[in-house]
């Protein structure tokens, strides 16, 4: 069988310096989507597929809809910073608000996977979940612990297969350009 290459390397350095001051993590569950900012997680590479791992909390609504339905996009903003968008992702919830609507972003279909992307961002993670982990508090050093998980809030990894990387102005993610 042909082995495929899944391009996942789309402008790295600039997503990686992005990524710490932000982007949107989008979920769907049924006709409900929700996007959420993240700064935690980044790109790996695990069983020969590179994975985009991403760090949830259990309060986040966002967790609510990982835990129904295994597909998520991330869609970094390089162009503009999208500063307000990601605050308000970032701290209102989809429990009680669509944060999509009342931001005005517009969505779009993605390559691979039923949940869509942020049409207004610049690269675009289309992603399975292969394998998740909530967080172990017994292997978290106390000083971490008490700086983050005073309420037991922990993290849950998820490792979402990248299935396609691409550009928004590109329209076939699996071109030879990258
Ligand atoms: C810059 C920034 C980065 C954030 N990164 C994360 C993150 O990596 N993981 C996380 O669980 N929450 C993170 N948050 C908090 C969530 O985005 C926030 O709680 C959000 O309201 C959750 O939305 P939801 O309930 O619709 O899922 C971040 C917030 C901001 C402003």
């Amino acid at each position: 069988m042909k082995k495929q290459v899944v391009p996942y390397k789309k402008r790295m350095d600039e997503v990686f310096e992005q990524l710490q001051k932000g982007a949107f993590l989008t979920t769907k569950n049924g006709d409900k989507i929700n996007t959420m900012t993240i700064a935690w997680g980044g790109i790996s590479f695990v069983w020969y597929k590179p994975v985009f791992i991403v760090y949830v909390r259990y309060s986040r609504d966002t967790y609510q809809m990982l835990e129904k339905h295994d597909e998520f996009t991330v869609s970094v903003p390089l162009s503009s910073e999208m500063k307000k968008e990601l605050a308000y992702a970032g701290t209102k919830s989809g429990r009680d608000t669509d944060k999509i609507a009342d931001l005005h972003l517009h969505l779009k279909d993605s390559q691979k996977v039923s949940v869509p992307i942020i049409k207004e961002c610049d690269v675009h993670y289309e992603c399975k979940v292969i394998y998740k982990q909530a967080m172990e508090p017994g292997n978290i050093p106390d000083e971490i612990k008490n700086q983050y998980y005073n309420t037991h809030d922990y993290h849950v990894m998820y490792y979402g297969e990248i299935l396609a990387n691409y550009d928004s102005n590109e329209e076939d993610s699996n071109g030879t350009n990258h």
